[in-house]
């Protein structure tokens, strides 16, 4: 199940705001800019469908979202427990970073952490199968989907330069593993 949990950023372990409802979730980010929203599967999809095939399912969707925030590609990523360079692709995602264009990702199965660093919080953002996140750009955030990730995600691009990751150093990652 989505879950959002937000701490203040000098203060880990304490939880401030713990959520399984959407509609909070969505509440509780939406003065941040982000999107977050749940989708029906317009088909029924398995993990192993191919990525025309998910695509091809969340067209009316993705026709929607692109035409909303101007964005111009899509693509599928999926990761699982027996992928190659698991942990050199969890180390590019896990810490604190920026992009330049908003980050926009759709969960078609399984789940991963979005981590949200704003207004001196830290906002986890567990999404799981069905759940939309937008992190609108120059949002400090980082991704974490554990040592053995399994989730098949909607990539949408608004440039064609892909997924360009801006460092800021922070080691705050480590004090706020995703939960
Ligand atoms: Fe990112």
């Amino acid at each position: 199940m989505s879950r959002l949990t937000i701490y203040r950023d000098d203060a880990p372990g304490t939880a401030i705001v713990r959520t399984e409802d959407a509609a909070a979730i969505a509440d509780n980010l939406t003065p941040l800019g982000v999107r977050f929203e749940r989708w029906e599967s317009p088909v029924a999809l398995t993990p192993d469908d191919d990525a025309d095939k998910i695509l091809a399912a969340y067209k009316p969707y993705l026709d929607e979202l692109m035409g909303a925030s101007g964005a111009g590609s899509a693509d599928v990523i999926k990761l699982r427990p027996d992928s190659p360079n698991l942990p050199a692709i969890r180390a590019k995602f896990l810490s604190e970073h920026i992009h330049t264009e908003d980050e926009i990702r759709f969960f078609v199965h399984g789940a991963g952490n979005f981590i949200l660093h704003a207004d001196g919080k830290i906002f986890d953002v567990h999404c799981t199968q069905g759940d939309l996140i937008s992190v609108p750009a120059n949002t400090k955030h980082w991704f974490d989907a554990g040592e053995a990730p399994d989730f098949t995600a909607l990539r949408v691009f608004t440039d064609t330069s892909g997924w360009v990751p801006h460092y800021t150093g922070a080691a705050v990652h480590e004090a706020f593993p995703a939960s």
